[in-house]
């Protein structure tokens, strides 16, 4: 007795169909094995898998039983095989019976009591779907709607094993109701009309958002540098359909889209603690691969609040993804890409009594231990960050005036017509300043003779790297945008190096 049906596995955040073909032998030893390159959840299916089955009322005999999941040469990792396995054994012992020709993606976590668990990646899994022409796809009612997400697919809603059976057997079933309206983006409750003062920052919080590029923020404490970053969202465009089926993808991967009101246009913003492990900030693991919160940042904001607080070592393996957008995690027999396009944003003190250059209270830290702070985030790291804000105590006066503040909706306004200059000068891929690839710097970020020697000067002064150049350029590209200018005149680029000290409160940046 053999049955066939489909499974799906995660390659990064790609997908590979998966045939699981189940073998039942009336003669042999009774018991099961299971082949196929299995990672231990996989593996632990079939304990999961035989008590779901008695549980849920169906009698088999115990007869010798080979599941093969294949391709064999691709890993297997996940507990969503559990549902492709039951119904493979139950299709094999003629419980199952679907209409010939129908080939349906099943997906799902089963209990021991036949109760269908959610599962992370459903959306792709629907993409895989779609990509091989399948039937449908039968997965946990939980994760029907971000299935529902891909057109073109008949999504099946089930809640038990049971369930899958009866649908299964069904000559023609429904797929799941599709809603009929999406949830509408939620704008943030957070306003910049709240940060009274600080307008040089809002001016490079600003010019930030609008071309996506990597903030510090160093200032004394209480000077309002959390709460600046996170008015950000409040700033930022919403994602243009491309990017929102990307960062679905990986809401989805890690399990955060099974609730439907994950599924806006609004940018992800991700600000783990600074005691964040290596694979929770950057991703991989030893059993299944997980993203880490670079990769969940994708196409929105990774704040880092308390820069010098992180592992040296963790926010190293940052340099990689800050300068391509992506993090290739190499593991035994494996490697595995996962997008991580995001705009950094951080804050920090200026020292360890965090007092350093403060108006009016002294800094009560040594010379060494300002240098030993600043260490903490390296060269490599700080010459990869556009702007550098210097955030300045807000002065009473200010704190308790009554005058108006711009409104966030204002400023994201003037930062939405600066990208739309931005998408229609370069196109789609990349849409913003901060992606425009060296190559292609010269034909967007053109220098009259006068600028270009004032930024050849700025670079002997400042002592700018190569990288750093192209980043002024980029930034000064962003400036022309958000004013409207098509070419970049010497105020813009005096803007941009503005932004970019080689050293703040009188110690080098480079610690
Ligand atoms: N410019 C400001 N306008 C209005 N309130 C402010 C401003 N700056 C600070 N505050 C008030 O001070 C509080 C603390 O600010 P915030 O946490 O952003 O400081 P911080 O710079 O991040 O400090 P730390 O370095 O200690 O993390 C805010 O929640 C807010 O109530
Ligand atoms: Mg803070």
């Amino acid at each position: 007795m053999l049955a066939k049906v489909y499974a799906c596995a995660m390659v990064g955040i790609d997908t590979q169909l998966v045939e699981v073909e189940v073998d039942v032998q009336m003669q042999g030893l009774p018991g099961w094995s299971m082949v196929g390159l299995l990672e231990t959840a996989v593996k632990e299916a079939r304990d999961r898998v035989s008590s779901a089955i008695r549980n849920s009322g169906y009698k088999l005999l115990n007869r010798r039983t080979i599941v093969n999941l294949s391709p064999g040469h691709v890993k297997k990792s996940g507990v969503h095989f559990d549902l492709a396995i039951a119904i493979g054994m139950l299709t094999a012992w003629d419980v199952c019976t679907p209409p010939k020709g129908r080939r349906l993606l099943l997906a799902g976590e089963l209990s021991l009591t036949g109760q269908l668990l959610p599962i992370p990646g459903a959306l792709l899994m629907s993409i895989c779907a779609r990509d091989h022409q399948l039937d449908g796809i039968i997965l946990p009612q939980e994760n029907v709607e971000e299935a529902q997400l891909v057109s073109d697919v008949r999504v099946y809603g089930i809640s038990t094993l049971a369930d899958a059976v009866a649908l299964i057997n069904h000559a023609d079933p429904k797929p799941s109701p599709r809603p009929t309206r999406r949830p509408a983006s939620k704008t943030s409750p957070l306003d910049f009309a709240e940060v009274r003062g600080q307008a040089t920052i809002k001016r490079g919080l600003e010019i930030a958002a609008a071309g996506n590029h990597h903030v510090l923020m160093v200032g004394p404490p209480g000077s309002g540098k959390t709460m600046l970053a996170e008015r950000l969202p409040s700033i930022l465009p919403p994602l243009t359909p491309d990017e929102k089926l990307e960062t679905m993808k990986m809401l989805s991967l890690h399990g955060l889209l099974r609730k439907g009101d994950a599924i806006t246009d609004n940018r992800p913003f991700r600000a783990p603690h600074h005691s964040a492990s290596y694979v929770g900030l950057i991703g991989g693991g030893n059993q299944t691969p997980r993203l880490g919160e670079i990769s969940l940042a994708h196409n929105g904001v990774l704040f880092l609040d308390e820069l010098g607080e992180f592992h040296r070592h963790v926010l190293e393996e940052l340099r990689q993804p800050l300068e391509s957008g992506m993090i290739r995690i190499v593991r035994s027999g494996l490697s595995l890409t996962y997008p991580a396009r995001f705009m950094l944003v951080s804050a920090m003190n200026p020292c360890p009594c965090g007092y350093l250059g403060h108006p009016r209270r002294p800094c009560v830290c040594s010379v060494s231990q300002i240098h030993s702070y600043r260490r903490r985030i390296s060269g490599p790291i700080l010459d990869r960050i556009d702007l550098h804000l210097e955030v300045e105590p807000v002065s009473h006066h200010a704190l308790m005036s009554d005058a108006k503040q711009e409104s966030s909706s204002a400023i994201r306004d003037r930062i939405m017509i600066a990208r739309e200059r931005q998408r229609k000068r370069l196109g789609n891929s990349p849409s913003c300043n901060a992606h425009i690839c060296s190559r292609d710097l010269k034909r967007f970020c053109t220098l009259t003779p006068s600028t270009s020697a004032l930024l050849e000067q700025a670079t002997e002064k400042l002592l700018l790297s190569a990288r750093a150049v192209h980043r002024v350029l980029k930034v000064a590209r962003t400036i022309a945008d958000l004013e409207g200018s098509e070419a970049i005149s010497a105020p813009h680029l005096a803007e941009a190096l503005h932004f970019r000290p080689s050293e703040i409160n009188g110690h080098p940046i480079e610690g």
